[in-house]
């Protein structure tokens, strides 16, 4: 039977200090009209203090998670608390959207005893709306709580602060998880995030049905930016989102993703300073996106026309808006946030489902009955994409 991705929740985090272009165009030899025109980008999310690099702003988080000698970071900002005030916010979105979960421990105790009653009652006298409650009721008493039913916890970054342990593992205990789960990082720059989804959904399609999965992007770029590099810093932006997947039956989602080593187009340096060739980066994007686009239609059998969003990695608005030409559909399919946020990276594509997830476009059920692509690009250089195609 196939089996398609089906998006329970969305929740995201971003750092409370905004930094707008002019605060650059103080500093370095660029202007807020450039950047405007260049990227679409008006402002960032920054975790680092703009007093100096280095330093660390105070965050809305207040989510510190203990290290092992018990302090919490005074850093409220490291990417392990953006990603876990992403999580708690999807978990409780999901909870409010699925009200037996948050009551599942209350209502449990109350069904075991309704349901040993029904059991103990004479059956001869039981009426067939008590049996059906009981039923009922019972079914509500074996169905799991979200933190049960996820089996995994994947994050897609690179910009963690400590190779280990890995941010996936620091989540498990704060969100309540339960800890036979598998929680890994994944590190495909700004096509992370795709990466993670198409390995979910493979591993969810091993469990039992109702398994579901925790994928978030999650990045604190803002500590690996040369702020003398005008190419570069201008660009990126810190924040996570953690969106919670399942698989139910439907059409099978179609990934297509690629890699080639080109480790000089895009990197971080012998400093952790990211470098890029902007231009060859450019042409990368606005090749292969086109190309992995139409690609996907023609083997979801559908025509480029037929899918309702094109969910693309926010790295440029002009990037974006050549993609919607090439394929000559409107602008209004290729929704763009990266004017508040800037190029996030692996947290990108999640922040942009969590927009959308918010004002309305996309709910449960919305998202089974829209054609939905996401693809993004990055360092590698890489290419991730999937469609999602609607229930028929
Ligand atoms: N302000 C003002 N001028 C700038 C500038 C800035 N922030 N950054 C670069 N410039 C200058 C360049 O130095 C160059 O000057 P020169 O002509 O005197 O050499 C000029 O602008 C044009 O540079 P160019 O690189 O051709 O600009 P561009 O139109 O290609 O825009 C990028 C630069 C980086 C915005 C664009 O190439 C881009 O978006 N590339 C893809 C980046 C990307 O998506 N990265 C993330 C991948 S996940």
């Amino acid at each position: 039977m196939d089996m398609k991705l089906v998006l329970e929740a969305c929740g995201k985090a971003l750092p409370e200090q905004i930094i707008d272009n002019d605060w650059f165009a103080a500093r370095l030899d660029t202007s807020d009209e450039w950047i405007r025109q260049r990227t679409g980008i008006r402002e960032r999310r920054l975790a680092i203090d703009i007093a100096g690099p280095g330093t660390v702003a105070p965050n809305s988080s207040q989510s510190g998670i203990a290290r092992p000698d018990g302090k919490i970071p005074i850093d409220g900002t490291q990417v392990a608390n953006l990603a876990l005030d992403a999580a708690r916010r999807c978990l409780k979105n999901f909870r409010e959207l699925n009200p037996t979960d948050s009551v599942y421990h209350t209502t449990i105790s109350a069904a075991g005893s309704d349901a040993a009653f029904a059991e103990n009652s004479d059956k001869n006298t039981a009426t067939a709306s008590e049996v059906a409650k009981a039923v009922d009721v019972a079914t509500v008493a074996t169905s799991l709580s979200v933190a049960e039913r996820i089996k995994y916890v994947l994050v897609a970054t690179m910009s963690a602060e400590q190779r280990m342990p890995n941010i996936a593992s620091q989540l498990i205990e704060p969100l309540g998880l339960n800890p036979n789960v598998l929680a890994f990082d994944i590190n495909a720059a700004c096509t992370g995030f795709v990466y993670s989804l198409e390995t979910a959904s493979a591993l969810l399609k091993t469990q039992p049905p109702d398994s579901l999965a925790l994928v978030i992007g999650a990045e604190r770029l803002s500590s690996l930016l040369d702020f003398s590099d005008r190419s570069t810093a201008v660009l990126f932006g810190d924040g996570a989102a953690a969106t919670l997947w399942s698989v139910e039956p439907g059409p099978k989602d179609i990934f297509i993703s690629g890699t080639e080593t080109a480790p000089l187009l895009l990197y971080t340096d012998a400093d952790q300073h990211i470098r890029m060739e902007g231009r060859a980066v450019f042409r990368y994007a606005t090749s292969t996106l086109p190309r992995v686009l139409q690609e996907l239609a023609e083997v979801g059998e559908l025509e480029t026309d037929a899918i309702d969003y094109f969910l693309l990695h926010q790295a440029n608005s002009r990037i974006i808006d050549s993609i919607s030409s090439r394929l000559n559909l409107p602008a209004e399919r290729f929704p763009q946030n990266l004017a508040l946020c800037g190029n996030t990276s692996a947290a990108s594509l999640p922040l942009l489902l969590a927009d959308l997830w918010s004002d309305g476009t996309l709910s449960r059920t919305g998202q089974q009955n829209l054609n939905i692509c996401l693809a993004a690009f990055g360092a590698g250089m890489s290419y991730g994409s999937v469609l999602m195609r609607r229930n028929s």
